[in-house]
C-alpha cells in the first residue's frame, strides 16, 4: 500500500483523476470500479474537463440502493449519468450498476459478479471509505471473502449519507447491493480517496490498523497494488506521515505527479 498525502481536498482529488486519466490513455479499453459519494464528485468533475476517450472503457460501479428505481435522484445510476456519464463519451450500454431494484436480489447479485468475470476483472477500482470503514457498503463484519450481495447499512452510514435525502437519516435506504470485499480485492488495481476530518479515524484503523472484518477498508492491506490518496485532514490521525511523504516526494514513480 502506498499513502500520499496531499495539502487539501482539491489536489487529492486532482492526483486521482491524474492517475485514472493515465490508466485510460495507456489501455483504452480499460475496465473502470467506479464509486459514488460527496468525494468522488470533484474526481469526476475533473475527470470530465479532461477531454478523455472513454468511448472504449467499461465500468461497473460499486452499489446501489435496495429499492431506489433508477430515475429517483437518489439512486447512484442518477448519480453517475449526472456526474460522469453524461458528461463524457463512454458507451451507456457499456456502464454497469447493480439493478437494486430486481426482484431476485441473490440472482441479481450473481448476474453482476458474472458480468465483471465476462469483462475479464476491473482494472482499477475506486474507492471512497465510510465513517465506519466500509468501502463499497461493506459495513462491519463483512467477511473479507464475501461477493456481492445484499447488505443492511448501519446507523453511521445511514447518517453520514443522510444529507443527500435533506439531512434526515431515517430517509436514507437501510439496504444496498454492493460488490464483495472479496470482489474488490480482485481489482487489478485499488485507488482509495479520503478526504476530511470526519475520515481520519476510519482511515487510520484501515491503514495502520490490524487487518479485520470490523473495518472492510483494512483488507486493502492485502492488496498488492492500492495507493490510498488523502488530505490532510484525512490523515492526521495517522502515525507514519513523515515516511509516505518522504515516498511522494522521491520515488520516481511520482515525477510528474508532486506539482
Ligand atoms: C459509494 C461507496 C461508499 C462511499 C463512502 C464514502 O459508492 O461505495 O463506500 O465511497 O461511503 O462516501 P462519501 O464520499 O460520500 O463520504
Amino acid at each position: 500500500m502506498e499513502v500520499i498525502i496531499r495539502p487539501d481536498a482539491d489536489s487529492a482529488a486532482m492526483l486521482v483523476a491524474r492517475l485514472v486519466a493515465a490508466r485510460v490513455r495507456a489501455k483504452p479499453d480499460l475496465v473502470l470500479g467506479l464509486a459514488t459519494g460527496r468525494t468522488m464528485e470533484r474526481v469526476y468533475d475533473l475527470l470530465a474537463a479532461m477531454g478523455l476517450d472513454f468511448s472504449g472503457c467499461r465500468s461497473f460501479n460499486l452499489d446501489e440502493y435496495i429499492g431506489v428505481p433508477t430515475e429517483d435522484e437518489h439512486s447512484y445510476r442518477h448519480y453517475m449519468d449526472k456526474h460522469l456519464f453524461g458528461r463524457v463519451n463512454i458507451k451507456r450500454s457499456n456502464t454497469h450498476v447493480p439493478d437494486g431494484m430486481a426482484p431476485d436480489l441473490g440472482a441479481e447479485a450473481a448476474r453482476y459478479e458474472r458480468l465483471i468475470r465476462e469483462a475479464e476483472g476491473i482494472d482499477l477500482q475506486l474507492l471512497g471509505i465510510g465513517e465506519d470503514g466500509h468501502i463499497g457498503f461493506n459495513e462491519p463484519l463483512s467477511a473479507l471473502m464475501s461477493r456481492t450481495r445484499a447488505k443492511a447499512l448501519t446507523a453511521t452510514t445511514r447518517q453520514q449519507n443522510a444529507a443527500m435525502f435533506g439531512g434526515d437519516a431515517d430517509r436514507v435506504p437501510a439496504r444496498a447491493l454492493t460488490m464483495g470485499v472479496g470482489t474488490i480485492l480482485e481489482a487489478r488495481e485499488l485507488l482509495l480517496l479520503a478526504t476530511g476530518m470526519a475520515k481520519a479515524a476510519s482511515l487510520a484503523k484501515a491503514v495502520e490498523g490490524p487487518i479485520t472484518a470490523m473495518v472492510s477498508a483494512s483488507a486493502l492491506q492485502l492488496h498488492p497494488r492500492c495507493k490510498v490518496v488523502l488530505d490532510r485532514d484525512a490523515a492526521s490521525a495517522l502515525t507514519q506521515r513523515d515516511y509516505y511523504d518522504w515516498v511522494f516526494d522521491n520515488e520516481p514513480e511520482w515525477e510528474g505527479y508532486r506539482e
